[in-house]
């Protein structure tokens, strides 16, 4: 393990040598300062496999661009040459994740538009609407189990575990029609399952992310059969009956990828907005001084939490013709990648861009959900559960504290925290 993160390192060395910040999860604490060191590298900074960019006007211009396509999935995308030829030999996976083709987020067009055509309706401003009230519904069970939790506990609990991590889980479950009660066991699996989009990781982790998909997989099939006896009223329940295998509709495999792709992104993302937010806010009592003040600022904030923590550090794009960005030609098959998280820093289009400002005129402009025809079908949602989420923590619990340093999550792409625990009044 050792080893290959070595190999790792001397390739990425081998290019710029900041952009190993993107490979190690060493800088997972704070790696803002190592996007600053690529800043100055316009438009891309080389690195050993991928050409690299941490700025706002070059994420999105190739983000909109006809010219890129997605990287397809490819999970051995900076391993060591050794482990990708063994994978390779090893032949196809058993199991189809989330972000393998033909999941929409893994594909081009034509496929990507007749996917993603397919839910957009259930994940619109309108159906969202909709979903607040319940979604408020959630958090108040929620923050009583915290509270009760933290009664029995000198007023500490786990905000990640209680509250950050279950809100999501919950909200996308109703909206799928999967089983609820499963939340935890998809919460367990998800968390096996995201390293798989960091680059570059090693065999035993590999495997691990593997068996969780499968296990994912596998459970996701038996419920589409029990759906095909009896369907509901869920979006999964529609979708089924689209699913034909003749052409016309969904085959199973578009069916399944699809479902597993709404539910993963569903909540492996917007648990760490609610806790970076969090996090944000007791750094910042200023801050949260001004939305107690005034509420109306709420979404504002989610979205300066959103530009400032961004949940998805980075995404990638494969050149599908010969092109030129921002005066650099670039070949068919060169890899790019695109460090959100550093874009929605950029100083040409924010002010003091390392400052936490829920005032901020402009928070909106940050690239965090990605940009062009893959932005996020689940933004609205992400941004009412965050709302929403953050805005009854706090209002409900006005004294609730930090204590102590909360845990980041293992994982580079995905930023946000495992635990961050919290008293929640002062105990008399
Ligand atoms: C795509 C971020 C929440 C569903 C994306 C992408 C980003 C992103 C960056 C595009 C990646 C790329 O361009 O390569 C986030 C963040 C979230 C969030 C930061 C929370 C704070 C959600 C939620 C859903 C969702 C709640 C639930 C429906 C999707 C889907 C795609 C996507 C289906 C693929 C869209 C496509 O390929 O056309 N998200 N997401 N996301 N997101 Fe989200």
């Amino acid at each position: 393990h050792g080893a290959m993160r070595l190999a790792i390192r001397a390739r990425a060395r081998a290019g710029n040598p900041d952009a190993e910040v993107l490979l190690d999860p060493a800088v997972r604490e704070d790696p803002f300062a190592h996007y600053e060191r690529l800043r100055t590298a316009a438009p891309f900074a080389g690195g050993a496999f991928a050409r690299v960019s941490v700025h706002h006007d070059v994420c999105t211009d190739v983000l909109r661009s006809d010219d890129f396509g997605q990287i397809g999935g490819n999970r051995t995308e900076g391993m060591p040459p050794l482990l990708r030829t063994a994978l390779r030999l090893a032949g196809p996976r058993p199991s189809t994740g989330p972000i393998d083709p033909p999941s929409m987020l893994a594909v081009d067009p034509p496929e990507h538009t007749r996917y993603r055509r397919l839910v957009s309706r259930a994940f619109s401003a309108r159906a969202v609407a909709r979903l607040r009230e319940r979604t408020r519904q959630i958090a108040d069970e929620l923050l009583d189990g915290l509270e009760r939790e933290a009664a029995a506990d000198g007023g500490h609990a786990d905000l990640v575990a209680r509250y950050a991590s279950l809100l999501p889980v919950t909200v996308i479950s109703e909206v799928l029609g999967v089983p609820v009660a499963m939340r935890e066991q998809f919460l367990a699996w998800g968390d096996g399952a995201s390293p798989s989009l960091d680059m570059g990781v090693g065999w035993r982790t590999h495997r691990s992310v593997e068996r969780n998909l499968g296990e994912l997989d596998t459970w996701f099939r038996g419920h589409v059969r029990r759906l095909r006896r009896a369907p509901g009223e869920d979006l999964l329940s529609a979708l089924v009956a689209m699913a034909d295998d003749d052409g016309s509709g969904l085959t199973e495999q578009e069916l399944l990828s699809t479902a597993l792709l709404v539910l993963g992104a569903g909540f492996e993302t917007t648990v760490n907005l609610i806790g970076n937010g969090a996090a944000q806010l007791f750094a910042h009592p200023d801050q949260r001084r001004l939305l107690a003040e005034d509420p109306s600022l709420w979404p504002n904030a989610v979205d300066e939490v959103l530009r400032v923590d961004s949940p998805v550090q980075r995404t990638g794009r494969r050149v599908t013709r010969d092109t030129t960005v921002h005066g650099v030609p670039l070949r068919e098959g060169d890899l790019v990648l695109l460090v959100l998280a550093a874009a929605n820093r950029d100083p040409r289009v924010f002010r003091d861009p390392h400052v936490f400002d829920v005032t901020r005129a402009n928070a909106r402009d940050h690239v965090a959900f990605s940009s062009g025809i893959h932005f996020c079908l689940g933004a609205a949602l992400a941004r009412m559960e965050g709302e929403v989420a953050l805005r009854a923590l706090f209002e409900r619990f006005p004294d609730l504290a930090a204590a102590g340093a909360g845990h980041r999550r293992r994982t580079v792409v995905l930023r946000g925290y495992e635990s961050l625990p919290v008293v929640l009044t002062a105990q008399t």
